[in-house]
């Protein structure tokens, strides 16, 4: 792990601020009894979290169920997660949160809506009544493929409403990705939309529908939510507008009483082999560790406008756009576009204008920003600004300091958040009131939460050696399987160790106990925060008649933190050259969306391979970066193939 000698260089400490902790939802006293309780007891103190801060139909029984690799969390207990974001703010002591503001949104054109409580409830539990109305009972899955706009959070609550498990399908993936993903589920109903704006034009979201349904039988309804007012085809008996069918919904519909364990969602996310897996994320443990991680990271205030800027396609959106923020009675705000239209400085400008309080994005988009200049920041009056988060992947030194300097004005503490889709909420993270914070690293294990550092053997790595970053102990949130694939939920995820989880990442501690996490060291590449299996794109490119063999790998990238590299061998007749790039991009824009795109893609006519026929992606990887002296290659099957490859043009 070379990059551990450079993060090990990083002196830097920067203390909460006294104002900051003196207000904090979780000062340093609060936060030391909490670390001490969740050390000594973790089910003591995820329970005492789940009272506190989640509102339950039922008390649970057990609090947790351990049967490795399955937990259970709160047995026992019933809740809603729509009445925990919706319902619990508009009674009793809260009812004055009725006329608060819940979303604010904002379009990339800049028109802008916004739904306070009792706005979103009654919408909520418009579109729950539309739900049934088409058929869908309590357990059966809705996939949402929509743009990021109201109505996405409002078919997701009333999905939670009536107990329908939804799966969202980011809006950038393909047709193909989006029809495989509804069979998998086995979606009865699709919502969607005509489309969104993205760059100053109106992009399409219907088109990719009609195609995936094709080959996806299990599809009896698709609602369309009319963004950009574009001509779009309607199918008779199975295609509905959505402000049609709200027009006589009823605005009364009492939220399900659920069971802890009920499947709250599925989301799906790549990994080392095969198709995508879908993340199973079921109700009671993963509203608890949302909701409590929201309040305590973020410090959500009654006065806070809060803004992440991840879109709800995506873990981050699912549970810090929408269930963690809402639960808390806080106001989320959304943005629909790109950051950089009309201009470079979007995102400031709407910060200044909403008088965003809190902001939590993405290292890549941090990168970008620093690319295009600090006048853009400093053009607007960001001193609304008290606290900034980053997610998604390592952050860089230099970054941070640089989100700290000219985004936070040196006053904000800038929790970087480590978590995956599968950990269903936040992880590893400084709590800003309390925890001294180091550029670069997430410091410490949320309380509650037990992690190590261990090698193959599963023995502890002393610090600041590099190894396996691990979970040792279950937390509510965790995924309960892969949707559909008990075995592999048990090979991937728990059968390095005993009954610890591995998530993937490699990390390591310094001497002070913090945490630096280094990055995937599978064959998962995170490109601009975005979690993207070679596999996945190995078998698009193939899928092309004019290519014999792929190996995809990262190389790292100033922007994008990986970039795709793609190693093609195309087949004997054809030729190799810009044309053939071309049609492998558009291969993999196809199979699964435009994200996946290789960004240099290198002809060759023979891939390095073992005796045995593997791949050996450590030297293409280390070929890809440009490095010199290129490892061990004493299983090497041809040592021509090396030197041609280094020849290999770029398209
Ligand atoms: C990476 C996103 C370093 C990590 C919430 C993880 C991070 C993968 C951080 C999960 C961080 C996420 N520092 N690395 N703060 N946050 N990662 O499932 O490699 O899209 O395994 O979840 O992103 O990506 P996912």
């Amino acid at each position: 792990m070379p990059d551990i000698e450079s993060l090990l260089k990083e002196k830097r400490v920067f203390k909460p601020a006294k104002d900051f902790s003196r207000q904090a939802n979780w000062n340093k006293k609060t936060a030391a009894e909490y670390r001490k309780l969740g050390e000594k007891n973790p089910e003591r103190f995820w329970a005492k979290m789940a009272k506190e801060n989640v509102s339950w139909f039922t008390p649970w029984k057990k609090t947790l169920q351990w049967k490795p690799p399955f937990a259970k969390w709160f047995v026992g207990g019933k809740l809603n997660v729509s009445y925990n974001c919706l319902d619990r703010h508009l009674e009793g002591e809260n009812a004055w949160r009725r006329n608060k503001a819940a979303i604010i949104w904002e379009g990339e054109p800049g028109d802008s809506r916004t739904l306070t409580y009792g706005q979103l409830h009654r919408e909520v539990c418009k579109f729950a009544n539309v739900l049934k109305g088409l058929g869908v009972k309590k357990g059966e899955r809705v996939a949402l493929y929509m743009p990021m706009v109201p109505e996405l959070a409002i078919a997701m609550l009333a999905c939670t409403r009536i107990g329908a498990p939804h799966s969202i399908v980011f809006g950038g993936f393909s047709a193909e990705a989006l029809r495989d993903r509804i069979n998998d589920a086995g979606a009865k109903v699709v919502i969607t939309s005509d489309g969104g704006f993205r760059r100053g034009a109106p992009f399409e979201l219907k088109t990719a529908v009609d195609e995936a349904c094709k080959g996806a039988a299990c599809v009896e309804h698709v609602v369309v939510v009319k963004r950009t007012g574009e001509k779009t085809a309607m199918k008779a008996g199975r295609d509905q507008w959505w402000h049609e069918l709200m027009d006589g919904a009823s605005a009364d519909c009492k939220p399900a009483k659920l069971d802890a364990e009920h499947p709250l969602f599925i989301l799906y996310t790549s990994g080392t082999t095969g198709s995508p897996k879908g993340i199973l994320h079921t109700t009671g443990g993963y509203l608890t560790h949302v909701t409590t991680t929201a309040k305590a990271i973020f410090d959500l205030k009654e006065t806070d406008t809060y803004w992440c800027t991840a879109d709800i396609g995506w873990i981050t959106g699912h549970s810090y756009v929408v269930y963690g923020i809402l639960a808390n009675g806080a106001t989320t705000f959304m943005y629909e576009g790109v950051p950089t239209h009309p201009g470079p400085d979007r995102f400031w400008e709407m910060i200044d204008r909403w008088k965003v309080t809190i902001f939590y994005t993405a290292p890549t988009a941090i990168r970008t920003f620093i690319r295009l200049g600090d006048e853009h920041p400093k053009g607007h009056d960001l001193s609304s600004l008290r606290l900034l988060g980053s997610v998604g992947e390592p952050i860089n030194p230099e970054a941070w300091m640089w989100y700290h300097r000219v985004i936070g004005n040196k006053k904000c503490p800038i929790v970087d958040t480590w978590w995956q889709t599968e950990t269903g909420g936040i992880m590893i993270t400084p709590l800003p009131g309390a925890v001294d914070t180091k550029p670069g690293s997430g410091t410490l294990p949320f309380p509650g939460i037990h992690a190590a550092i261990l090698d193959e053997e599963g023995k502890d790595v002393k610090p600041p050696n590099g190894g396996f970053l691990a979970i040792t102990h279950p937390w509510p949130g965790m995924l309960r399987g892969i949707w559909g694939d008990t075995e592999r939920y048990r090979e991937t995820y728990w059968s390095k160790w005993k009954n610890i989880y591995f998530p993937g990442d490699g990390a390591h501690k310094d001497k002070g106990a913090y945490y630096w996490i280094m990055g995937r060291i599978d064959d998962v590449m995170n490109i601009s925060g975005h979690r993207i299996g070679t596999m996945e794109v190995e078998s698009a490119i193939v899928s092309h008649p004019d290519v014999a063999e792929a190996a995809v790998v990262g190389r790292p990238d100033e922007i994008t933190g990986t970039a795709i590299v793609a190693f093609v061998t195309p087949k004997g007749n054809v030729d190799a050259g810009p044309a053939l790039a071309d049609k492998v991009r558009k291969q993999v824009t196809r199979e699964i969306g435009a994200i996946a795109k290789p960004k240099d893609i290198r002809f060759t006519d023979a891939l390095p391979k073992t005796r045995s026929g593997k791949i050996m992606r450590r030297l293409l990887r280390d070929i890809a970066a440009g490095k010199e002296g290129v490892g061990d290659t004493s299983t090497l099957e041809d040592f021509s193939v090396l030197a041609k490859i280094r020849e290999s043009d770029e398209d």
